[in-house]
């Protein structure tokens, strides 16, 4: 990531410097990648879906067996609100993209499996950042994908959960910096399309009665329930655009009018290569572009 380090970060309530050292070794979030997150983005201090963040991170400390506190909304809110204060990333014209991270707690003990919950508090922090600009070329080239070696599971119980333990997405976006690519496509065992190493992936076509189509991997394509992703598929049916959920296929991919990724951070970015081939014109589409700038203008509150 570019951009201004961060000065402060939040931590289990407290408002902490950043360059200072923050949690146990023994934290299971650290040992093995026991814990959970959403990142998000906020416009003047207002984050833009927060409550569905928070009912996504519930999901995923609920699918690995932790209960976070029942207060977690209240207190995750007030975190943002203090540390994006701290640094200065409250401004009316502010744009600050959030990281709520939760483990499961610290536990001074060997082994896989965690004592009961009664024993564990679970430890919660909040980081922010300005949001910078996009990298130079991604909105006007577009992003260049490869598809991952790693294959996605849709019937792995943990693959639609926003957990820490990342190790896969780092490997494939790994992958594509050693192909000269920008990211990664993960595909399913099966060879469809699931999801890039940090955003969803949606297609525009044309089908065969005509309707334009926005497109994107069904649910159990072993992909997260983007909070973008939904968006986006209520905004098709709002600009006359046929929203399609399915098993897609590389060649689909390929053969496809207009591609792009979409995530709360980065928002809506242009794919315009495949596995080195170009996907549709090679260059960014209209569609892509609108729905860049209609989603822009939703989080602005505009
Ligand atoms: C693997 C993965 N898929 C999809 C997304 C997009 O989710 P959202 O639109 O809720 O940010 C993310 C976001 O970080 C992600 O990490």
């Amino acid at each position: 990531m570019t951009g201004p380090r961060p000065r402060f970060v939040w931590v289990d309530g407290v408002v902490q410097r950043a360059d200072g050292s923050h949690l146990s070794v023994f934290d299971r979030g650290f040992q093995l990648g026991d814990g959970v997150f959403e990142t998000l983005r906020a416009r003047a201090g207002r984050c833009t879906e927060l409550a569905e963040h928070i009912a996504r991170l519930r999901r995923s400390a609920d699918g690995l067996g932790f209960e976070l506190p029942p207060d977690i909304a209240q207190r995750v809110e007030l975190g943002i609100a203090a540390l994006l204060a701290a640094e200065g990333l409250d401004g009316p014209e502010t744009d600050a993209s959030i990281r709520l991270t939760v483990s499961r707690g610290a536990w001074a003990s060997r082994g896989l499996l965690p004592p009961p919950d009664e024993h564990l508090v679970p430890t919660i922090v909040v980081q922010a950042w300005p949001v910078v600009p996009p990298v130079a070329g991604h909105l006007d080239r577009g992003l260049s994908l490869v598809a991952s070696a790693v294959r996605r599971d849709p019937q792995n119980p943990l693959v639609s959960l926003k957990t820490t333990s990342r190790a896969d997405y780092v490997f494939a976006r790994l992958e594509a910096r050693r192909a000269g690519a920008d990211d990664a496509l993960f595909l399913t065992t099966s060879g469809h399309l699931s999801e890039s190493t940090s955003a969803n992936v949606f297609l525009v076509r044309r089908a065969p009665d005509d309707v334009v189509e926005l497109a994107t991997p069904a649910l159990d394509c072993a992909i997260l329930p983007g909070t973008t992703r939904s968006w986006l598929l209520r905004w098709a049916g709002s600009v006359g655009l046929r929203p399609v959920e399915g098993w897609l296929t590389p060649d689909e991919l390929a053969a496809a009018d207009e591609a792009f990724v979409c995530s709360s951070v980065a928002g809506i970015l242009p794919v315009t290569r495949f596995n080195g081939h170009p996907v549709g014109s090679g260059l960014p589409g209209p569609w892509t572009l609108r729905a860049r700038a209609d989603r822009e203008a939703f989080m602005r509150g505009s």
